[in-house]
């Protein structure tokens, strides 16, 4: 090797750098050359140390172990006289037959940056692991109930989706029909499943932070920028998937620029000048009517098609009710686990009722509906579900008024119109609740409009939020 203007050898300058001991052994493990800061370190002279078995020298080396393996050790912790020092054990293998060892320590120093590295990698361990929690996926198939055949086609369907773990899925269906479910399970059921799962509610989100909630942004992007840029979702879950919620109500400008993430598999971060390639499942989700939207030319052609690749439509539960005995079994067990209620039965009347209702928030009204009737049975020291404990509207026939309380003796003495009234009181508030306070969700279950709606919480001096 060519000597640099010191006058030394490369290597030379390397074996006699102040931080680093080396030593060289031959096959039988005897010194074969060592350098000057190692016999610092040793206290000794190089006729002590040079000749003689290594062994002897420095009884805890692994040198030994590397000539008997042939194999080197990397990265070891080596104290030696009071010394921490980070080690490395190489062979020295000539026609494929190891001929000796190279030893050589970094030390100090160094010993103060691997302290560093340990504390970070275990922040950095617990951020893993919060991250893994916030955005992992928690159904799996086998949380979704529903054996009806109408049922069994979907979740055929979408175990199908979870099997190709590229394919963008589409998921439709109203309110409260187990969309979300739906996602988890296919990522979970996925080659990606150890990976992300980064749900985003696309209608939650507002238009002007969309950007930068998907594809982060670099530092100074814009002003109040957080210092050191932020990832966004999709770099977030860079092998995983990422679940675009309500994909419906994204904005068309957003429209256009997820099509070419969905096409080119790359974006670039706001204020960021590099694409930026991941590697991404997307699923969707949405209770609108995207066809309806894409002919109002409220969402793109050509995205709709993109996304459509795959497409699960879950039904109503109106229109699979075999599924309702089995669902509000399920619901008992867990909401007696959560409530710390005790009812283990349902009577048949109530069951029938549950059976015959039109469920228009779907499962997420039913398991309202139990949880309310649960909650009533309980306090009233019972543990069996009866009709009087379902606040359901049609009910009333039966002399309840929907918020499950009997007719009243006065009530026959109530005009027509203030029954009227405060059944329709009832029914919006109920809906309100089981459409998890979204007005425009309870305005579609209700078959009216926002606009209508309004009105009638404002005459109803009904709170339109959970309290
Ligand atoms: N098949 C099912 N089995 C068990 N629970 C279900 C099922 N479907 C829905 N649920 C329950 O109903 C609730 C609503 O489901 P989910 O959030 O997936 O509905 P969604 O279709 O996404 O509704 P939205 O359009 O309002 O967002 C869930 O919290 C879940 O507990
Ligand atoms: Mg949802």
């Amino acid at each position: 090797m060519e000597p640099l203007d010191t006058g030394l050898g490369v290597i030379e300058l390397l074996t006699e750098n102040p931080s680093i001991c080396a030593i060289v052994v031959d096959q039988k493990g005897t010194v074969v050359s060592v350098n000057s800061t190692y016999l610092r370190v040793l206290q000794k002279s190089k006729e002590e140390v040079v000749g003689k078995y290594i062994g002897d020298v420095t009884p805890n080396t692994r040198t030994l172990v590397v000539l008997r393996t042939g194999k080197g050790v990397v990265g070891y912790d080596w104290s030696i006289n009071g010394y921490n020092m980070i080690a490395c054990a190489l062979p020295l293998i000539s026609n494929q037959t190891v001929v000796g060892c190279f030893a050589f320590s970094l030390f100090m120093d160094i010993w103060d940056a691997k302290d560093l590295v340990e504390n970070l990698m275990f922040e950095l361990n617990s951020y893993r692991n919060e991250v893994r929690n916030l955005y992992s996926a928690h159904y799996t198939f086998a949380s979704i109930i529903g054996s009806s055949p109408k049922m069994q086609n979907v979740k055929f369907l979408a175990q199908q989706a979870a099997l190709h773990s590229s394919t963008t899925v589409l998921i439709t269906g109203e309110s409260g029909t187990g969309k979300e479910l739906f996602a988890h399970a296919i990522h979970n059921c996925s080659q990606r499943s150890r990976l992300p799962f980064v749900r985003v509610n696309c209608a939650a989100i507002p238009e002007s932070l969309l950007e930068a909630e998907l594809f982060g942004y670099v530092e100074g992007a814009y002003t109040g920028a957080r210092k050191g840029g932020n990832l966004g979702k999709f770099e977030l879950a860079n092998g995983g998937t990422v679940f675009l919620d309500e994909i419906g109500e994204m904005p068309l400008s957003m429209q256009s620029k997820l099509l070419v993430v969905l096409q080119e598999k790359e974006f670039e971060k706001l204020g960021g000048s590099r694409p930026v390639r991941v590697n991404v499942r997307v699923t969707a989700a949405t209770n609108c009517d995207l066809e309806a939207k894409v002919k109002q030319n409220g969402f793109r052609e050509d995205l709709y098609y993109r996304l459509n690749v795959l497409r699960l439509e879950i039904p109503p539960l109106r229109e699979r009710r075999e599924d309702i005995p089995e669902l509000v079994y399920h619901f008992i067990d867990k909401l007696n686990a959560r409530l710390k209620t005790k009812v283990n039965e349902i009577s048949t009347r109530a069951m029938q009722m549950l059976s015959n209702y039109h469920w228009p928030g779907n499962v997420r009204e039913l398991e309202n509906t139990l949880e309310r009737a649960m909650i009533l049975a309980d306090m009233q020291g019972g543990n069996i579900l009866e009709p009087s404990h379902l606040p359901l509207p049609h009910d009333n026939r039966n002399g309840t008024f929907p918020n499950g309380n009997a007719f009243q003796d006065g009530d026959a003495h109530r005009t027509l119109k203030t029954a009227l009234e405060e059944f329709e009181k009832e029914y919006i508030a109920n809906t309100l609740k089981n459409t998890g306070y979204d007005k425009e969700k309870a305005a579609k279950a209700l078959g009216i409009d926002v606009s209508w709606l309004y009105k009638k919480l404002k005459k109803h001096n009904i709170t339109a939020r959970a309290n």
